[in-house]
Formats: structure tokens, C-alpha cells, sequence
């Protein structure tokens, strides 16, 4: 029986044959990976990791039952004990949970977390959208100053741009507080109210159960009709507009490009005050790299306290594919410095202590196993780009010194092989 790969998810592996799929390579990953750690520490972020499931009832509570993603998108299934769980389809809720359940509001009231998580969402697989996708996310609770989201802001846009990626434009809008979006949606209401017909399916559902949504739809004539409702900005009231006004005076002054973008809402309801997102013209109709907003409802509403709080997430997939598409500069398949060839019994025996001995200098070392005419053996250190290589033979054995051979230059050297890891170490 041939098994093979459920559909909508993706393997990521150190060689991909397919060029197209070339992203999914894991030097890539382990290389965006390491960069989101260390900018997270430079800001002062602190890793968090949640379990893949949770009570389906979190994300419920927290997404929002009208939601694409919980109506639609989320794997629920039920435990042996008949619990009611779900994949988790994003990471704030999780992380929202362990920050109550565990009690963390008490060792300090400001807490930063970053996570590399994968989540799960049951969607239509194209470019960009996978059933299973990767986040690189923070989330800043306890502050509520406009200077929380700048840093949060600043973040991922200074984190894409040390990637490489260009062309990125950062949406950014307000959705003021719940009261605030009532009086709106209603007058939302009555504007779109008489060019119901001629709504798409979808947006006539959301006219029931989510008419804000109908702002970010695609479809053409939705687009066309948007263009006569009035602004939520209008709607706001003097504190949520002065705080809408000072973030963009902090990202002014931080030089950090943006568009206001009246249509903005994101697609999970526990947002308040700011939403953003950063979108490429690269990628296609998948084109949101991150997202993100001010929650300060979530934690008292799951029986925290009252706690402000702002996050992002980033998805890994779409940040690779802009890269590629972008022609960055793309990190390379580490190369070992040093290939050790051994022709016969006791050289296998004496170059795997040597090679021993290289890893324990932390020189990135490979030796040969396997039995091999040498022209193949160079074939390898080639395909495998090792720097240097050494050919211990019997010879080699009994006088004690060895060729080392650079495969860039061609050039030998006759070293002793006792000298071997200094020789490395003053070229390398
Ligand atoms: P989100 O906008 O649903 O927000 O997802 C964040 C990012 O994850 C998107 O911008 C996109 O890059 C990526 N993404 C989402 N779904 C898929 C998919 N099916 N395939 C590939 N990539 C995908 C959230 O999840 C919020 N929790 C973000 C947040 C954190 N807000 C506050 N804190």
C-alpha cells in the first residue's frame, strides 16, 4: 500500500525536487525561524508554546461564532472521554488561555510572548492557503498606550525588511470599541439595505450574522456598492480616534509607511481599536503576510482581568513564497568545511575519531561510508559542497600526514594529520 500526504498540507523537507515547491525546503524555514526568535528577543518578547488542541469552546468564545474560521474552517473532534476539541486555527486564544490559566498577570502585569506555532483551518488549498499553516506571532498585554502597537507594528515590518521583502504595504485602520461599531452597523445596515440583491451570496449571509465582514469582501460588485457606505472612522468617538491619531504619529515618526484602509476589519471578532495587516503584491489573491489588532476585551471576557493587549501573526508559507518570488537572497544549504574520504579497514575506524574530533572543535565535519571508486567519493564532496577534503588511505595512515585539498582552489597542502583542526581553524 502506497500512502500519501493529506491534502491541502505539505511536507518540508531538506531537498525538494520540485523547483515550484522550493519553499518548502527546511533550511529555508530553520533560516526565517532563527530570524523571528532573535528579532523577538531584541524586543523583548519571550517564547510561548501551546498545545495543538484546546476546548473547542475557546476558539468559539474567542474568534467568534459567525466566523469564517469557526463556522467553517476548524477540525473538531471528540476525545475518547467525548470532549468537544479543536485544532487550533490561531494562536492567540491558546496563548490567552495558558496567560490565565497559569496565573502570569501575577509575576508582572506587562508580558510579551512570541510563538512558532502551526495551526489548522479546513480551507480551500491554493497558493498561499494550506489546512495546516505556520505563524511566527506576538502578543504585548498589559499596555494600553498607542506606543504598545507602534512597537508591535514596528516589529513585524522591521522583521519582514531584515528578510529581504520589498513592496509591503502596511493596512492599517481602527475599529473603536464595540459600542462605537453598533451605531455604525447599523447605519451599515441601512445603507447597503436597499442594494441587497444585488449583494454576492456571501456578503447577503454576513448581512445577518457579520455585516462588518462585508467591508473586506472581493467580489466586484460588492466593491462598487462599498464605495457609497460611510466610514467606521466617522463613528468613533474622541478616545479612540486620539488613540488611532497618535499611532500614526508614532509610525510617522518611527518612518514605518502605511495606508489607512477604511474596509479593514480581519476576520476574527475579538478585535477593538487597532487592525493591521501587511500585504504583498507578490503572492497572488493570498496576498496577507501578517495580520494583527488590539484585544482588550479577550482576557477579562475568559475570566481574566482586565488586561490590554495587542498582537500579530505572520505566516511563514506566504513570507518564504514573497521571498522566493522576490529573488532575496536566500540563505544556502549549510556545507560541511571539511569531507574525510577513508580507503580501507582502518582508515574508516581512524577518520570517524577524526571526524569525532573536528565536531568536538565545532568544525562542521562529514565522513564517507560508503564503499566508493574516489572519483565517485569527489562526485559527493562536490554535490554536498564541502569546502576541503581529505583521502586517508593506508599511506596516509602509516607516515601520519595527509593532503588537504581545497575543492574551490583544486590546491593541496601536505599537512600532518595531527594538525589537522588547527590547519581548519587559522583557514576557516
Ligand atoms: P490571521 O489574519 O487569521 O490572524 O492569520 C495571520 C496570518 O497567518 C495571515 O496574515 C496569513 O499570513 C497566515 N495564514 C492564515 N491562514 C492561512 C492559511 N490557511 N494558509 C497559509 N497562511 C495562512 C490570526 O491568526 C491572529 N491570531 C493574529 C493575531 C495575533 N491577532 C492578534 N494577535
Amino acid at each position: 500500500m502506497k500512502y500519501s500526504i493529506a491534502k491541502g498540507v505539505f511536507d518540508i523537507v531538506p531537498f525538494e525536487p520540485d523547483p515550484k515547491s522550493f519553499w518548502r525546503s527546511s533550511h529555508l524555514w530553520q533560516f526565517v525561524e532563527e530570524k523571528a526568535r532573535s528579532f523577538s528577543t531584541l524586543y523583548g518578547f519571550q517564547e510561548i508554546r501551546t498545545p495543538i488542541f484546546e476546548s473547542s469552546e475557546l476558539f468559539h468564545r474567542t474568534i467568534g461564532d459567525a466566523t469564517d474560521i469557526v463556522s467553517k474552517e476548524m477540525y473538531t473532534f471528540r476525545d475518547k472521554a467525548d470532549r468537544l476539541l479543536a485544532l487550533r486555527p490561531e494562536g492567540t486564544a491558546g496563548v490567552m488561555r495558558s496567560f490565565i490559566e497559569k496565573g502570569l498577570f501575577q509575576h508582572t502585569k506587562r508580558n510579551k510572548f512570541f510563538y512558532l506555532m502551526s495551526m489548522f483551518r479546513y480551507e480551500r488549498q491554493q497558493l498561499g492557503r494550506y489546512r495546516q499553516h505556520h505563524q511566527f506571532g506576538v502578543e504585548a498585554l498589559g499596555i494600553a498606550s498607542p506606543m504598545q502597537d507602534a512597537e508591535v507594528i514596528a516589529l513585524l515590518y522591521s522583521f519582514l525588511k531584515e528578510l529581504g521583502l520589498k513592496n509591503l504595504a502596511l493596512q492599517i485602520h481602527s475599529l473603536g470599541t464595540s459600542k462605537s461599531r453598533e451605531s455604525y452597523k447599523k447605519v451599515l445596515k441601512e445603507t447597503l439595505l436597499p442594494h441587497f440583491n444585488e449583494l454576492s451570496p456571501e456578503s447577503q449571509q454576513r448581512f445577518q450574522t457579520n455585516c462588518l465582514r462585508i467591508l473586506d469582501s472581493k467580489d466586484p460588485k460588492d466593491k462598487q456598492i462599498l464605495k457609497k457606505v460611510p466610514h467606521l472612522q466617522e463613528f468613533l468617538n474622541t478616545e479612540e480616534k486620539e488613540h488611532f491619531l497618535e499611532l500614526l504619529s508614532l509610525l510617522d515618526m518611527l518612518q514605518i509607511p502605511y495606508v489607512i484602509n477604511p474596509l479593514l476589519v480581519r476576520g476574527l471578532d475579538y478585535y477593538d481599536h487597532t487592525v493591521f495587516e501587511v500585504t504583498t503584491s507578490d503572492l497572488g489573491a493570498q496576498n496577507s503576510i501578517g495580520g494583527g489588532g488590539r484585544y482588550d476585551r479577550l482576557v477579562e471576557e475568559l475570566g481574566g482581568p482586565n488586561t490590554p493587549a495587542i498582537g500579530f501573526g505572520a505566516g511563514l508559507e506566504r513570507i518564504i513564497q514573497t521571498m522566493i518570488a522576490q529573488n532575496v537572497t536566500l540563505p544556502e544549504v549549510p556545507a560541511p568545511t571539511i569531507y574525510l574520504i577513508p580507503l580501507g579497514e582502518e582508515a574508516k575506524k581512524r577518520a570517524l575519531l577524526l571526524t569525532m574530533q573536528l565536531r568536538d572543535a565545532k568544525i562542521f565535519a562529514e565522513i564517507a561510508m560508503e564503499e566508493k571508486k574516489l572519483k565517485a567519493h569527489m562526485r559527493q564532496a562536490d554535490l554536498i559542497r564541502a569546502k576541503y577534503v581529505v583521502v586517508l588511505g593506508e599511506e596516509e595512515i602509516k607516515t601520519e600526514r595527509i593532503q588537504l585539498k581545497s575543492m574551490q582552489t583544486e590546491c593541496e597542502k601536505n599537512i600532518a594529520l595531527t594538525d589537522l583542526i588547527s590547519e581548519i581553524k587559522n583557514t576557516i
